[in-house]
């Protein structure tokens, strides 16, 4: 006879309680980057929208980024770390293979009755990982997930190169996301496009680099108009699409808050979901950069800290990125 087997038995719904950041207090001018890749200052903000980024030193990892966002989410969220039942870390630039940057900062930050796994699904990973913590949730797997998106892109991009070195940057962005007794994170609307792999990813395997004698080590490139391209035509069905799967209209958002890809990416998709204009709208890329999975929960605390949205608001979430892989949904802001 089958042995009766108890299920996990989770909360009706999910929410996010908080969002912690770390912006590198390092900032990086456009100037100072303009000549090394024959830029200027006038073609970085017009083509792209970006200011200024931030990078991490050296000798700040992916693991301090991710640790001191985490550590800001939870103590905004009153909830104890040893409450955390899972911690999830988005990231495609923890330099091992193995062990997870999870598992080190579960453990820095305390969270020892946690489980701890990496997720890679690049600038869409914090979307992804969300969808997840809400079905974990509902599903009772964990009580409350700590979600970080943390890249420190700055270690795999070529300095030198044109369609890169200006656009990525270093940051991380975490939520503490627990039980709710309304629904406050809607359905996920995601996908990938593995046919254009290629579109952004590495110039070699790290194995390539051992048996060939290098010569330069593996770094981040991107067909950057394919992805543009991409981004503003496809990108802008599944944020309509998630909006319908929630039962929201554009009309009652507090707050659009897109992957940081690209001024202009952000601004083509505001005018092809027709969203209204009394709908704020995320700019975090003019200071930050491109921080791939950090950037939504980035761009979403510095609208809540500068009162541009309200906590408790609607709003839409979007990543998209390498793979090509993209998340959508609608969220109760925390
Ligand atoms: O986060 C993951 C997803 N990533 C994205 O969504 C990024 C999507 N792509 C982009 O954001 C844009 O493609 C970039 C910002 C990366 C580049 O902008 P673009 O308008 O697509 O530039 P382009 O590559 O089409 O180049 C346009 C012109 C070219 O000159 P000509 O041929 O028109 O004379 C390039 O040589 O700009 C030139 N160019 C540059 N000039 C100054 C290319 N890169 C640079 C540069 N500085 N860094």
């Amino acid at each position: 006879m089958t042995a009766s087997i108890t299920p996990s038995l989770g909360s009706p719904h999910a929410r996010i309680l908080s969002v912690g950041v770390r912006r590198p207090s390092r900032i990086v001018p456009n100037s100072e980057i303009v000549d090394r890749i024959d830029s200027s200052d006038e073609w970085i903000r017009e083509r792209s929208g970006i200011v200024e980024r931030r990078w991490a030193e050296p000798d700040e990892s992916v693991v301090d980024l991710a640790v001191a966002a985490g550590r800001e989410a939870l103590s905004k969220s009153g909830i104890a770390a040893d409450q955390i039942g899972l911690v999830m870390v988005a990231t495609v630039t923890h330099p091992f293979q193995t062990p997870s940057a999870a598992a080190e900062v579960a453990f820095q930050l305390g969270a020892s009755r946690a489980g701890a796994v990496d997720l890679g699904a690049a600038c869409a990973g914090f979307c992804y990982g969300l969808a997840m913590a809400n079905d974990l949730i509902r599903g009772g797997s964990a009580q409350y997930v700590l979600l970080v998106g943390v890249e420190k892109l700055t270690d795999w991009i070529n300095p030198d190169d044109r369609g890169t070195a200006f656009l990525f940057a270093d940051a991380a962005g975490a939520v503490v996301v627990g039980p709710s007794d309304v629904p406050a994170i809607g359905p996920v609307v995601w996908g990938a496009d593995g046919s254009q792999a290629d579109a952004i990813c590495m110039t070699q395997s790290l194995i390539d680099y051992r048996d060939n004698g290098g010569p330069i080590f593996p770094t981040l490139v991107m067909q950057g108009q394919q992805v543009f391209r991409w981004a503003v035509g496809e990108m802008s069905k599944i944020a309509l699409e998630a909006l319908e799967v929630a039962g929201v209209a554009a009309d009652d958002l507090d707050a659009f808050i897109p992957h940081q890809a690209n001024m202009r990416i952000t601004d083509a998709m505001v005018r092809a979901i027709k969203l209204p204009s009394h709908v704020p709208v995320a700019r975090d890329i003019a200071f930050s950069g491109n921080t791939s999975a950090a950037s939504v929960p980035l761009a979403m605390e510095r609208m809540l800290e500068s009162g541009e949205a309200p906590h408790g608001g609607t709003a839409l979430l979007i990543g998209f990125g390498a793979g090509l892989v993209f998340a959508a949904q609608v969220v109760t802001l925390p």
